[in-house]
C-alpha cells in the first residue's frame, strides 16, 4: 500500500464542464499503421473546434517522441540503467505501458473537460478494455478498420516494407497480432471512405450521443 492519497478538488468536473459549455470525453482511435487513424482524428478534432469544442490530440508517434520515448533516446542523456527501466519499444509489455500511461494522462485531459482524441495501434484488447474500466462512461472506442493489404499498399511512412524486410520486429499485423475490438461504439469502414466522411460519421455519433452540444 503506498501513501499516495487522491485529493477530491473544490471545483468539480461537473463545474468545469459548466464553464466549457461540454462534458471531457475520451475519443480513442484504434487501428493498423496507416489505416487512417491520425488523418481522421486531425479531422474530427478541426470539425469539433470550430464548433466551439474544446479539443485535443494525443497522437501515437508524437507522444512516442515526448512522453513515452525509446531506450535509445534516453540513453544519451539519462544513461543506460535509467533508459533500460523507461525506455518503451513495441513488446507486449512495452505496449502495454504505453497505453496506460496515455490512458491516464488522457483521463486528465478529459478531467478538465477537454474532448481529447488519441490516435495509437492499441493492438491488444486487454489494454484497450482496461482504457474503458479506468473511464468508464467518458470512453468512446473507435476501431478505424481498413485491412491489412490496403494499409500496406498505402505504406505511408514505409514501414511495411520495412517490416516485410526483417528490418523492423514485432510489426503490428506482420509479425505481432492486431486484436480488432469486439463492440466499439464506431466501425469506421476506413478502405470504403474518404477521411472526411469517417470523420463526419464520428462527429454525428458525438452529437446524437450528446457527448457535445
Ligand atoms: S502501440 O501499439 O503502442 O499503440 P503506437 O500507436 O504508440 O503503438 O505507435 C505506433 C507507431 O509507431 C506506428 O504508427 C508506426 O509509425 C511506429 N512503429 C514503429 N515500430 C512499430 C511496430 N513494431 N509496430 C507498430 N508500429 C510501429
Amino acid at each position: 500500500m503506498s501513501n499516495v492519497i487522491w485529493h477530491e478538488h473544490r471545483v468539480t468536473p461537473a463545474d468545469r464542464a459548466r464553464l466549457m459549455g461540454h462534458a471531457g470525453a475520451v475519443v480513442w482511435f484504434t487501428g493498423l499503421s496507416g489505416s487512417g487513424k491520425s488523418t481522421v482524428a486531425n479531422l474530427v478534432e478541426e470539425r469539433l473546434h470550430r464548433r466551439g469544442i474544446h479539443t485535443f490530440l494525443l497522437d501515437g508517434d508524437n507522444v512516442r517522441m515526448g512522453l513515452n520515448p525509446s531506450a535509445d533516446e534516453l540513453r544519451g542523456v539519462y544513461g543506460d540503467e535509467f533508459a533500460r527501466r523507461f525506455g518503451l519499444g513495441f513488446s507486449a509489455d512495452d505496449r502495454a505501458e504505453n497505453i496506460r500511461r496515455i490512458a491516464a494522462v488522457a483521463q486528465l485531459f478529459a478531467a478538465a473537460g477537454i474532448v481529447t482524441l488519441t490516435a495509437f495501434v492499441s493492438p491488444y484488447r486487454r489494454d484497450r478494455d482496461a482504457v474503458r474500466t479506468r473511464l468508464g462512461g467518458d470512453f468512446v472506442e473507435v476501431f478505424v478498420d481498413a485491412p491489412l493489404a490496403v494499409c500496406e499498399q498505402r505504406d505511408p511512412k514505409g514501414l511495411y516494407k520495412k517490416a516485410r524486410a526483417g528490418e523492423i520486429k514485432n510489426f503490428t499485423g506482420i509479425d505481432d497480432p492486431y486484436e480488432p475490438p469486439l463492440a466499439p461504439e464506431i466501425h469506421l469502414q476506413a478502405d470504403a471512405n474518404v477521411p472526411e466522411t469517417l470523420a463526419d460519421q464520428v462527429v454525428a455519433y458525438l452529437q446524437m450521443t450528446g457527448r457535445i452540444p
